[in-house]
């Protein structure tokens, strides 16, 4: 029997969520084969922290504003993630660029979902941006975190139309929809071994025979 490793996903967070909710509902619909073993929040007070209490789930803050550099908040974040015995990181609204230090750390490891259609739109402002370039399509990207700003091999994208009267907040809201449904899709086939990457290009492997026992 090959031996398989069942993941503990740190999920780090800035905001409301939903996204983190769309794992752990999937998770405890037996959607995903994964657990979650802490999540961390750069803010305090936010929803996200709720909801993981809510689910009985380790949470922390570990607040940007108490660390003098990078390096040193993601040592903390990296502490916190170890002590739960974390073997992949999900970006879940996570509204900060992570240093090649922590991309070394978990290389290959670390999953990010983006609000639009990468390479187009990359960075913290996608729907605005999007809305003023004039684009007709929009949508998300799961991917792979590499050294880059949103610049990893891509998993899973889904397409949404932008609408003329739209705002950042009605697109926001129609992208989010899809998000809900792709992340935790990309996250299960990680969680269950069949991503394989080679460079750029990452392909979904059929299941695994342990899926069908
Ligand atoms: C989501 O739309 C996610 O794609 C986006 O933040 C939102 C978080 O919502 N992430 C980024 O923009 C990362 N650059 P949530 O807090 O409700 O999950």
């Amino acid at each position: 029997m090959p031996e398989t490793r069942r993941e503990v996903f740190g999920v780090l967070c800035s905001g409301r969520g939903t996204d983190l909710q769309s794992i752990i509902d999937a998770i405890g619909r037996g959607d995903i084969d994964a657990s979650i073993g802490v999540v961390i929040t750069d803010k305090p007070n936010v929803m996200a922290l709720e909801r993981a209490n809510k689910a009985g789930i380790q949470n922390v803050c570990v607040p940007r504003r108490d660390y003098d550099d990078r390096e040193n908040f993601e040592r903390a974040m990296i502490a916190e993630l170890e002590k739960n015995e974390v073997t992949s990181v999900i970006c879940a609204g996570f509204m900060r660029i992570l240093s090649p230090y922590f991309v070394h750390h978990y290389a290959g490891r670390i999953i990010n979902i983006h609000p639009a259609l990468l390479p187009s739109f990359p960075g913290a402002h996608a729907h605005r941006d999007v809305l003023a370039y004039g684009v007709k399509v929009s949508g998300c990207t799961v991917h792979f975190v590499d050294e880059g700003t949103d610049s990893g091999p891509i998993i899973m994208q889904k397409a949404v139309p932008v609408l003329d009267d739209d705002t950042e907040e009605t697109l926001a809201a129609r992208v989010l929809k899809e998000e809900h449904i792709i992340f935790p899709k990309a996250v299960s086939l990680y969680a269950d071994g069949r991503l394989r990457v080679d460079g750029r290009h990452v392909t979904i492997l059929p299941a695994n025979p342990k899926q069908h026992n």
